[in-house]
């Protein structure tokens, strides 16, 4: 039986294994990189993608109050003059008169010599505007100014007329959204938890405020949250709510719930959820001059409606669930395995198909045929090289969930053996009845 050793998991045992694997490599790196800029390789993506799409199926195909939206990164200008962004997304930003090290205000002791060189003297903060700017067209001048989203969020209340005249949904509902979002970040770092390019899945969640209590949405929303993280694996023990107080939300919200994660440099923001009131879609109304409200079917009055909003970066939520399902554990006395003890739907490689030997071809030819059949169904893994535990070994680093293995019995009795990654326990199970195996354990 295996034991879960006590060591902790650190960042540097996470950042190895990722660049070691190829699930997440320093970005430009023939170049000598680009400070925090990372690349997701072969796995990295794999997972993200599966994060993404159980996140979408949890929010949006099997709900039927949501809706989903794909909306294009750049857009007009004026959407973040009336959100506000452009006056006000900005961080303190401080350097040290002496080594000129960079700093948020808000981050350092400003009484307090340079944290980096420990002689300078820190300079009066400026505001600093997190928001990245870009040029279309041609020319480089003022008007051609445009902007790279900071968030996804605000394309969802731009579009709230064309979504409501094109789905026809009725309040209460909430459109989703996953996409690509950029901040000029002052102090990036921690791997891929804070970076300049990252991406989120959000949600704004419409509804009346006369016909609805903002507080059981909110607690709804909050729940649904939760259900999610567990479900793809985040440790609800190293997870907590913390509610932000009034002088500290954003001047709009009645409520915000910052959800932080023990990640091991601190208990630092995971996800958001925030109850913004009408201020978007009004700031819109106001900045656009076109009508952002809901004509109510019973009541005939037009209502603008109110929002909220649960915003999670998809890079965060990554790490955290790599945080939750590392594990070194002994095997027997002098054999150790790591193994990423991913939720099953979410593991970047479902099933491993293994010949015993690479070198006999009656196994391969086998193995090749279960392989290609699986493929079909799965993202699968051929693997022919070293003895089987190292080929164990090298599955369980990378999650996968099952390894079918292909022997000389195999040949007589159209049987595989079949490992559980957590059990680590091997069954026989007859070939064409493998795919109904696979299928009820991988649910
Ligand atoms: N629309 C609301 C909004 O964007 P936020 O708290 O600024 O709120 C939401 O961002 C989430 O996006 C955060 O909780 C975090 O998960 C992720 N996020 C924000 N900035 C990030 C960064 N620089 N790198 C990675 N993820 C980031």
């Amino acid at each position: 039986m295996s034991e879960a050793t006590k060591s902790p998991v650190t960042m540097e045992k996470i950042e190895s294994l990722c660049k070691r694997r190829g699930f997440v490599f320093p970005g430009s790196e023939i170049y000598g990189g680009l400070a925090n800029s990372w690349d997701y390789g072969p796995y990295g993506a794999q997972l993200k993608k599966n994060i993404k799409d159980h996140w979408w199926k949890f929010f949006v195909e099997r709900r039927d109050d949501m809706v989903g939206l794909d909306a294009a990164i750049i857009m007009n200008p004026k959407t973040w003059e009336a959100s506000g962004h452009v006056a006000n997304f900005t961080d303190p930003l401080t350097e040290c008169g002496e080594c000129h090290e960079r700093f948020r205000a808000d981050q350092v002791d400003m009484s307090l010599p340079c944290p980096h060189c420990g002689k300078g003297k820190l300079v009066t903060p400026k505001t600093f505007n997190l928001m990245l700017k870009t040029f279309l067209g041609p020319t480089e001048e003022t008007a051609d100014i445009a902007y790279l989203r900071p968030e996804t969020a605000q394309a969802i209340f731009v579009d709230f007329p064309s979504i409501l005249n094109t789905s026809r949904k009725k309040l209460p509902f909430g459109v989703a959204q996953i996409g690509k979002a950029f901040r000029n970040e002052i102090t990036p770092g921690n791997f891929i938890f804070r970076t300049r390019e990252f991406e989120q899945m959000e949600i704004e969640y419409f509804f009346d405020p006369k016909k609805s209590d903002w507080n059981e949405r909110f607690d709804h929303l909050k729940e649904a949250m939760e259900a999610w993280m567990k479900a793809v694996g985040i440790s609800s023990e190293k997870t907590h709510a913390v509610e932000i107080p009034d002088g500290e939300r954003a001047h709009y919200s009645k409520r915000t719930i910052d959800f932080e994660f023990e990640y091991p440099f601190g208990q630092k923001e995971l996800f958001g959820l925030a109850y913004r009131g009408d201020y978007d879609l009004s700031q819109h109304e106001k900045m656009s001059g076109r009508e952002m409200r809901y004509l109510d079917p019973e009541t005939n009055e037009k209502v603008l409606p109110h929002v909220i909003e649960p915003s999670l970066g998809v890079d965060r939520a990554l790490l955290a669930i790599l945080l939750s399902v590392y594990r070194e554990e002994t095997v027997k006395e002098g054999d150790e395995r790591v193994v990423l003890k991913f939720p099953k739907e979410i593991a970047p490689v479902k099933v491993a198909v293994f010949p015993l030997l690479k070198n006999k071809p009656e196994l391969v030819a086998k193995a090749r045929e279960i392989y290609d059949s699986l493929k079909q169904e799965w993202q699968c893994e051929w693997d022919d090289n070293g003895n089987v535990g190292k080929r164990y070994r090298r599955q369980d680093e990378i999650g996968t969930p099952y390894c079918v293995t292909v022997d000389f019995d195999s040949l007589e009795d159209d049987a595989v053996t079949v490992r559980d990654r957590d059990t680590m326990e091997q069954k026989r199970v007859k070939i064409n009845e493998l795919k109904t195996y696979l299928t009820e354990n991988l649910k």
